[in-house]
Order: C-alpha cells, then sequence, then structure tokens
C-alpha cells in the first residue's frame, strides 16, 4: 500500500520519485519555519508524521525535542528503523489521547491530517491540551485552493466562501484503502470553530508548502494556545453558531452530498453496466468454444468409428503377415 503516493506515471523512476518527495516535505518545512522561526530547544511534534516527509526536514536542525506518531504503524516502524533514535516516535490510537504530558510542546504541525480527519474536534481539544500555553499549532487542510481537484470541482462547482462550513466528501473512505475522505472548510469557518479553542492568528486559504503559489495547494493556518485555555468539549466546538452563513453552509453541504451520492451511483451504474457487458462478452466466447469443442469431440468419435472399421476389415486382417515380417526388418 503507497501511503504518500507520488505517481510513477508522472516520475517515471525511482530518483525521480523521491525528488518529488524530498522537494515537498523540504518546502512543508520551510512553510512552517516562516510561521514559526527556529529556536533552540523547541519542543515539536509531528501530529500524522506518515513516513517522515516533513520530520526529516526537521531532523538535521540542532538541539530540538522532535517527536512524531501517527496511526499508521508500519510508516512507524520503518521511521524507527531509518532515523535518528533521538526522535521519539510512535504508532498512536485512532481516537485521544496521545501518551503525552498536559503543556509539552512548542510547536505541533500536522501536514494533511485535517484535511481527511471528520471527527476532528476531539483530536483538536488534544493537540490543545499538549501544547505549551502560547504554543503554535500549524496545520493544513483543504480549502479553496484545493477545491478543483475534489470531486465537486471536477464536476465544476465553483468554490462558494460563503455557502460552505466544513465539506466532506468521500465520507467513507478509509485511510487503508484510499487517501480516505477529503475535509474541505471555509476560512470564516475555521475562525468561528477552531477559534472556540484556539487563537487564529493566521488563515491561508491556499499554497500549504507552495512558495509563490496563491491559487492552488492546501490551506493552512497558524494558531496559538491562549495562556488561559477555558475547558471545552467536542461539541462545544462543533455547535453551529447564529451566523447565517451556518444555515447556509448546513443546507449546501447536504445538497452535495445528495449529489455526490448521484454521482457516484451514476459511475457504479456505467461500471456494473460495462462489467455485465464483458460478462456477455466472455459468456458468448465460452459459447463458442463450447461450440469449438463438441465439433472436436464429434471428429473425435468419427475417427474412432474409422479405426475400429480399419482394424476389423478383411484386408487388414490379410495384411496382418505382412506387417510382422516390416516389423521385424525394421528392428534388424
Ligand atoms: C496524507 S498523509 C500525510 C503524512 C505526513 N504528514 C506528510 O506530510 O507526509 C496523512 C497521515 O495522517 C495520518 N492520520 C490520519 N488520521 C490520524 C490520526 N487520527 N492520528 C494520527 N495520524 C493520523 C495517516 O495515517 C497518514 O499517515
Amino acid at each position: 500500500m503507497i501511503r504518500i503516493g507520488v505517481s510513477p506515471e508522472h516520475f517515471t523512476t525511482r530518483e525521480a520519485r523521491e525528488g518529488f518527495f524530498a522537494d515537498i516535505g523540504r518546502t512543508i518545512h520551510q512553510c512552517i519555519r516562516e510561521a514559526v522561526p527556529y529556536n533552540e530547544d523547541q519542543a515539536i511534534l509531528d501530529f500524522g508524521c506518515g513516513s517522515g516527509r516533513v520530520l526529516r526536514w526537521f531532523a538535521s536542525e540542532p538541539e530540538l525535542r522532535l517527536v512524531g506518531c501517527d496511526l499508521h504503524l508500519r510508516s512507524i516502524t520503518w521511521m524507527q528503523e531509518n532515523f535518528p533514535s533521538s526522535i521519539r516516535l510512535y504508532a498512536n490510537e485512532q481516537a485521544p489521547p496521545l501518551p503525552e504530558a498536559d503543556n509539552t510542546f512548542d510547536l505541533i504541525y500536522c501536514g494533511s491530517v485535517f484535511s481527511h480527519l471528520t471527527d476532528w474536534a476531539p483530536w483538536l481539544l488534544e493537540l490543545r491540551r499538549i501544547l505549551k500555553p502560547g504554543g503554535v499549532l500549524v496545520a493544513s487542510i483543504h480549502g479553496k485552493g484545493f477545491w478543483n481537484n475534489g470531486l465537486h470541482g471536477i464536476r465544476g462547482i465553483l468554490w462558494d466562501e460563503d455557502h460552505t462550513g466544513m465539506l466532506v466528501e468521500r465520507y467513507g473512505d478509509s485511510f487503508d484503502d484510499s487517501w480516505g475522505p477529503a475535509v474541505y472548510v471555509s476560512e470564516w469557518w475555521v475562525r468561528e470553530h477552531w477559534g472556540r479553542a484556539l487563537d487564529i492568528e493566521r488563515f491561508e486559504p491556499t499554497g500549504f508548502g507552495l512558495p509563490g503559489d496563491s491559487t492552488t495547494g492546501q490551506a493552512w493556518l497558524v494558531a496559538r494556545k491562549p495562556e488561559t485555555a477555558p475547558a471545552l468539549t467536542p461539541a462545544d466546538l462543533e455547535a453551529p453558531s447564529p451566523d447565517v452563513r451556518e444555515t447556509h453552509a448546513a443546507l449546501r453541504g447536504r445538497q452535495l452530498a445528495y449529489e455526490e451520492i448521484e454521482h457516484v451511483t451514476r459511475h457504479l451504474l456505467a461500471e456494473i453496466s460495462g462489467l455485465r457487458n464483458e460478462c456477455g462478452n466472455l459468456n458468448s466466447q465460452l459459447g463458442e468454444s463450447q461450440k469449438e469443442k463438441q465439433a472436436l469431440d464429434e471428429k473425435v468419435v468419427d475417427l474412432t468409428r474409422r479405426v475400429a472399421t480399419v482394424e476389423n476389415s478383411k484386408s487388414w486382417n490379410l495384411t496382418r503377415p505382412l506387417r510382422l515380417i516390416a516389423q521385424r526388418v525394421r528392428g534388424a
């Protein structure tokens, strides 16, 4: 299973794939470092580190206390074998908590994790718990810049900031067989809902890890844990606000979910019809083969009958002594 995909169609050699993978990690690292500059002795967590595409660049900065965790055990095992042993790495559970003390980290970053996390609120609160007061979260998520890569964008639906809250495509997909669901958010929605837990200092609707590209790429944000962080539950973060955009977003979200079901259903029906056609073709090929087999069987029966006729004929029996003489001469 490829967890972080680099298409072999576009990058035909292993070196090209590895180079592209490394470049993305390096530009994401630069993006994070531009927002939260290096400071000796920072404690940093890469939440959802995958195979360390970004963490490897932090590993080259001296004097940091680095931790990486991910759901995916095989990626973590690979990292434990290939990364410096000073980096603490572990596989975490599906749901919080993480095995970390309160107020531990100066910086937590998550690249392409919240962009697939539908149950986001428990994790946001968990990351807040383990951030130091004043500590910073840098997280990427799907937004306006990524919209055209998604299911609705591809079918021509335009991004609509005021009618979008948190919108999920491919809701039931899992991380085991695909990229998981795609979670899109608008800026006002993040400021409203994430802003209940953390101070949102910066929201960029595009360009995560793409310096100079102001139109595409994931959205990303820089959020700080307040010095005093009141106790909150996931329901507190999720509850709709009186903002009229909440209602617009809920209605549009439902409409797009129906359209997605219709769209996917149409595709599945087309696939089923294709498979049925293929089955039909195979059946008729099988029918042809069966006819051919029957014709051959009949030929075999006919030939066997003709052999028996020859073997039982008078001339065959009369010529038997001659055949025996010829056999002996051949043997001599
Ligand atoms: C698209 S990958 C990005 C990996 C890495 N951050 C990078 O940029 O290369 C998303 C990662 O998030 C991880 N993930 C998803 N949900 C998670 C969770 N609840 N806890 C930890 N990791 C999670 C997945 O296993 C996957 O490795």
